[in-house]
């Protein structure tokens, strides 16, 4: 992925707080851009408030790819997954990174921020982003996801 000309999405509720603002800080340190769609502090929100404007963003092609983060990931993960473009893969390592790009063309990683180190996250989100799509027998699979949603 091209750092400089493509802006990446990252948003989290408080539960992925932290996590969000060291990722976000890393992604900067090695020159992508991003938008953060909040949360902005440790204070309480509900995940679904902002995931769901960075799913949609994603959704529209406005944004290529987004990180996002709740306590769990599961939150963050299941609301992003109710549209039709986005296919969000939850991830604790690294090889779940490199699949869910290769077999399944995720746009979006959910992390779960209670329950992996920072540096952790960070590996996983620099595999996330480096690894493409396999294609090949992958692209009928990924295409019948949201088929009947079309
Ligand atoms: C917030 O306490 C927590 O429920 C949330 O971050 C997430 O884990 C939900 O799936």
């Amino acid at each position: 992925m091209t750092k400089s000309t493509t802006v990446l999405a990252i948003a989290s509720d408080h539960g992925g707080f932290e996590m969000k603002e060291f990722i976000k800080k890393k992604l900067i340190d090695n020159g992508y851009i991003v938008k953060d769609f909040g949360t902005y502090s440790k204070e309480s929100v509900d995940y679904p408030d902002v995931i769901h404007p960075l799913a949609k963003a994603i959704n529209d092609g406005e944004y290529k790819m987004g990180i996002i983060m709740c306590g769990t990931g599961n939150g963050a993960q299941i609301t992003a997954n109710k549209y039709a473009n986005v296919r969000a893969g939850l991830c604790w390592n690294e090889e779940q990174a490199m699949l869910i790009r290769l077999h399944n063309n995720a746009n979006i990683i959910s992390l779960p921020g209670r329950f992996l180190p920072l540096d952790q996250a960070w590996k996983i989100v620099e595999v996330f982003l480096s690894t493409n799509f396999e294609g090949g027998r992958h692209i009928q699979r990924v295409n019948k996801i949201s088929k009947i949603l079309k």
